[in-house]
């Protein structure tokens, strides 16, 4: 077995609320972690769940959580101290290079990986067009964290205009790449605004990468569980990130993911 591949039980050096729902788990290590992947964080007697890593700085990693189900909900009751498994890192990364110009497009916990690319991005000397949406200013996250990064303009947008554009962070985008060269456009966050990020980005002849969730139970390729058809790929080994243009041939893109015993869930039930 790889070493990633076993869990380390480490306790929650500190938590920090970002939002009613969502909040931030420090521990003090470092895995190694690239921005995009992921670890499987074990819950002791309550479960394994995959969580994108916020930040691996070399000190500490930071991961997000939103209270979501009975996994999330029982971790969002977690104290400094309490100790957890931690997996990984798995997957594959956002790859940035030395002073490119990105548009990070991220929506509700899925800016918290961004952040992370950001952070890094701006060590390399990028530019970073941020474009966050959110369905109310109460509901952003990480908006002091990114305001404290260099070269990062930060734009916003909530559903009920209670600050920045009214409306979706996608016509936000749109507008960033009429004003501004980019060379990449990341996102992550709920797969029909990545879906309509990368038709944005594939008429704008910008090359655009989603990170993409699927139920997992491994993480690291051996279960099958996280198969996406008809390219048979596992996106815990092929993904989370990904070109779009892979994404958009899965029969399942944008429209449903399935749960633990392979009953669909659809994005936008009718
Ligand atoms: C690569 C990846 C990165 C993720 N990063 C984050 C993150 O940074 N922060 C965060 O809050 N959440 C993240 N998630 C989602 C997180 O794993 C689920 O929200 C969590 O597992 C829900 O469990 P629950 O018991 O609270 O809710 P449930 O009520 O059981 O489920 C809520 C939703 O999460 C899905 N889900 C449940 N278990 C899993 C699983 N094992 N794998 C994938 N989806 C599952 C369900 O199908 C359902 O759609 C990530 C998922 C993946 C695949
Ligand atoms: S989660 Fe097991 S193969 Fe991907």
């Amino acid at each position: 077995m790889n070493k990633e591949q076993l869990p380390i039980v480490v306790p929650i050096a500190k938590i920090e609320d970002e939002n009613e729902i969502v909040k931030n788990f420090y521990f003090d290590i470092s895995i190694g972690a690239k921005p995009g992947q992921f670890v499987m964080l074990w819950m002791p007697g309550v479960d394994e769940k995959p969580i994108s890593v916020a930040l691996d700085d070399g000190k500490q990693l930071v991961l997000t959580i939103c209270s979501r189900g009975k996994a999330t909900q029982e971790m969002a009751k977690m104290k400094v101290g309490d100790k957890l498994g931690i997996r990984g890192p798995f997957g594959t990364h956002f790859l940035t290079n030395e002073g490119e110009t990105l548009a990070l497009v991220g929506g509700g916990y899925g800016a918290a990986p961004l952040y992370f690319v950001a952070y890094e991005a701006a060590k390399q000397g990028c530019k970073i067009e941020f474009i966050e949406g959110a369905r109310s200013e109460k509901h952003l996250v990480y908006m002091e964290k990114l305001k404290a990064l260099e070269n990062t303009n930060i734009h916003i947008s909530t559903d009920d205009g209670s600050v920045g554009h009214k409306g979706y962070n996608t016509e936000v985008l749109k507008k960033v790449l009429e004003d501004t060269k980019v060379d990449k456009i990341m996102t992550c966050g709920p797969e029909i605004m990545m879906q309509k990020v990368g038709e944005i980005g594939e008429e704008a002849g910008v090359n655009t990468f989603v990170s993409i969730e699927r139920y997992m139970k491994c993480g690291f390729g051996v279960c099958g569980q996280c198969v996406v058809d008809p390219l048979g790929i596992r996106t815990c080994v092929s993904g989370p990130v990904m070109n779009y243009k892979v994404a958009k041939m899965f029969d399942d893109f944008g429209q449903y993911h399935r749960d633990s015993v392979g009953k669909k869930e659809y994005f936008n039930p009718k």
